[in-house]
C-alpha cells in the first residue's frame, strides 16, 4: 500500500486522484499540495485527504508520505522532483518530464544518483486499446512496423500557464507531441534509436508566441517512421487517434470520439460528456469509462506494482528524457525547415539496428512485388528477376 502526496490539485491531479481512489484501490491519498488554499480544501474534502499544505517541501517531507505524484505546471516539475530527491522519496511525474531536454536530463541524473524510484506518467501508452494493439504487434500479426502515427488535437488547454511559452516550455508540441511521440516510439520499439526529425510548426489561430499546430516525422534506426500530429486549434472535441502500418497488417485506433458510444440529446439535462467536448447537445460522444479508457488505471497499477516489487515501471524518467530530446529536435527542425539530428546524451537501447530485409521470394529466380485478384477474375503477379532486375507481370486466368 502506498501513502501518496499529490502536488497540484488541478485538472490532472483530480484525474489521478479519481483513478487512485477508483475500484476500491488499496493505495491512499494522504496529502495534497496546491498554491491555492481554496483548491487544497476542495480537493482534500472531495477525496477525503487528511493533510494539506501550500508548500511543496512540507508535502514531500511529511512523515506519513512515501510516494509523491507531481501534477504541477511544467515549470515546477524540476523543483518538485529535486525536493523528492532531497528526502529520498519515490516520485511519479506527469508529462512532459521537463520543459526541454537539458531540464529532463538534470532531473534524470538527480533521481538516478539518489537511487529513488521514478515513474513517468504517460497514460496514453496504458489505454486498453493501446495495450491490446501492443499485444497484437508483439504476436507478429503486423510484421515489421513501418509507420506509426499518433494524433492528439483539441481546442486548447484549460489553464493560463499552458499558454505562456516560458512556463510551459512551448506550445502544442511540448503539451501534446510528448504523448504522440511515446505512442509511436512504443509501437516501433523503445530500444530502437530515434535518429532525426523533420517538423513543421506554426501559430495558425491563437494570439500566442508558441505553436498551436505541428506535424513531425521521426526517423528510427530500423527505417521506421513515427509521425505526430498535434493541435490546439482543432474544433470538435478531443481527437485521439493512432494508426500503425506494418509489413503484414494495420491497426487503426480511435481513442476518444467515435468509439462506438454515440448519443443524441436536445440538450435537456446536458453537462459534462467527455474531456474537451465542445458541445453537450446534438450528437455527442461520451466515453464509457474515461479513467480507464485514458489509461490512468492501468498506469497506476503498473507504477504501484513496480514500486512494491522493486522493479522499473514501463515508463520511467529515462523515457521522459528521450521524449524531451525528440521534442527539442522538433523545435530546431521547425525553425531550420530541415531534418535535424536527435541528440541523446544517454541512450540505453540497441546501438546498431540495420534496416530489415523484407523481400519476398516468388521462386529461386524471382522476387514477388505484388499479387492481386482482379474484378474480372484473373490473378496478376508483378515479379522482378533477381539476376537482371527486370520487372514484369504474369497473369493467371
Ligand atoms: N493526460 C495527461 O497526462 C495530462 C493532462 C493534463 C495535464 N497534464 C500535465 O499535468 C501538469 C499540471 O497540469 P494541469 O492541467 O493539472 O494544470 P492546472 O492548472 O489544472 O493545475 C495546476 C495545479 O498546480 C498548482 N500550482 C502550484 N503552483 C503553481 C504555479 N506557480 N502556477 C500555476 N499553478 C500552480 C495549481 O494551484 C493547481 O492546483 C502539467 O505538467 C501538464 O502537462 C497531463
Amino acid at each position: 500500500m502506498r501513502n501518496i502526496a499529490v502536488l497540484g490539485a488541478g485538472f490532472i491531479g483530480r484525474f489521478y486522484a479519481d483513478a487512485i481512489r477508483s475500484q476500491r484501490s488499496r493505495d491512499r491519498l494522504v496529502m495534497v499540495q496546491s498554491r491555492s488554499e481554496e483548491q487544497c480544501i476542495s480537493f482534500a474534502t472531495k477525496y477525503n485527504v487528511p493533510h494539506r499544505t501550500l508548500e511543496i517541501e512540507a508535502a514531500v517531507n511529511h512523515p506519513d508520505v512515501d510516494t509523491i505524484i507531481v501534477a504541477l505546471p511544467n515549470h515546477l516539475h524540476k523543483e518538485a522532483i529535486l525536493t523528492c530527491v532531497k528526502y529520498k522519496k519515490a516520485v511519479l511525474c506527469t508529462k512532459p518530464l521537463g520543459r526541454n531536454a537539458a531540464e529532463a536530463l538534470s532531473i534524470l541524473h538527480a533521481v538516478e544518483q539518489a537511487g529513488i524510484f521514478n515513474g513517468y506518467l504517460e497514460d496514453l501508452v496504458y489505454t486498453p486499446k493501446f495495450l491490446k494493439s501492443q499485444e497484437i504487434i508483439a504476436s507478429g500479426a503486423l510484421g515489421k512496423i513501418l509507420w506509426a502515427k499518433s494524433r492528439e488535437a483539441h481546442p486548447g488547454p484549460h489553464s493560463e500557464w499552458f499558454w505562456n511559452k516560458e512556463l510551459a516550455g512551448g506550445g502544442a508540441i511540448i503539451d501534446l507531441a510528448c504523448h504522440c511521440i511515446e505512442v509511436s516510439r512504443s509501437f516501433i520499439g523503445k530500444d530502437i534509436r530515434p535518429l532525426e526529425i523533420m517538423c513543421w510548426a506554426d501559430t495558425q489561430v491563437k494570439p500566442i508566441d508558441a505553436e498551436d499546430h505541428a506535424i513531425g516525422l521521426v526517423k528510427y534506426a530500423n527505417g521506421a517512421i513515427g509521425q505526430f500530429e498535434v493541435s490546439w486549434a482543432f474544433r470538435g472535441g478531443l481527437d485521439l487517434r493512432d494508426e500503425v502500418m506494418g509489413s503484414e497488417g494495420t491497426i487503426w485506433s480511435n481513442g476518444f470520439m467515435r468509439t462506438g458510444l454515440e448519443v443524441f440529446t436536445s440538450g435537456q439535462g446536458a453537462g459534462y460528456s467527455a474531456e474537451k467536448a465542445e458541445s453537450d447537445k446534438g450528437w455527442i460522444y461520451p466515453i464509457g469509462d474515461e479513467l480507464n479508457d485514458l489509461g490512468y488505471n492501468h498506469m497506476f497499477t503498473d507504477m504501484f506494482n513496480a514500486l512494491d516489487n522493486d522493479r522499473s515501471p514501463k515508463e520511467s524518467f529515462y523515457d521522459g528524457y528521450i521524449i524531451n530530446a525528440i521534442m527539442d529536435a522538433a523545435y530546431t527542425s521547425a525553425k531550420s525547415k530541415k531534418w535535424e539530428p536527435i541528440e541523446l546524451a544517454i541512450w540505453r537501447g540497441q546501438e546498431h539496428h540495420a534496416k530489415e530485409d523484407l523481400l519476398v521470394s516468388y521462386d529461386d529466380t524471382h522476387w514477388l512485388i505484388k499479387e492481386e485478384i482482379t474484378h474480372y477474375g484473373v490473378k496478376k503477379m508483378i515479379l522482378k528477376e533477381k539476376s537482371t532486375g527486370r520487372i514484369f507481370e504474369r497473369t493467371i486466368e
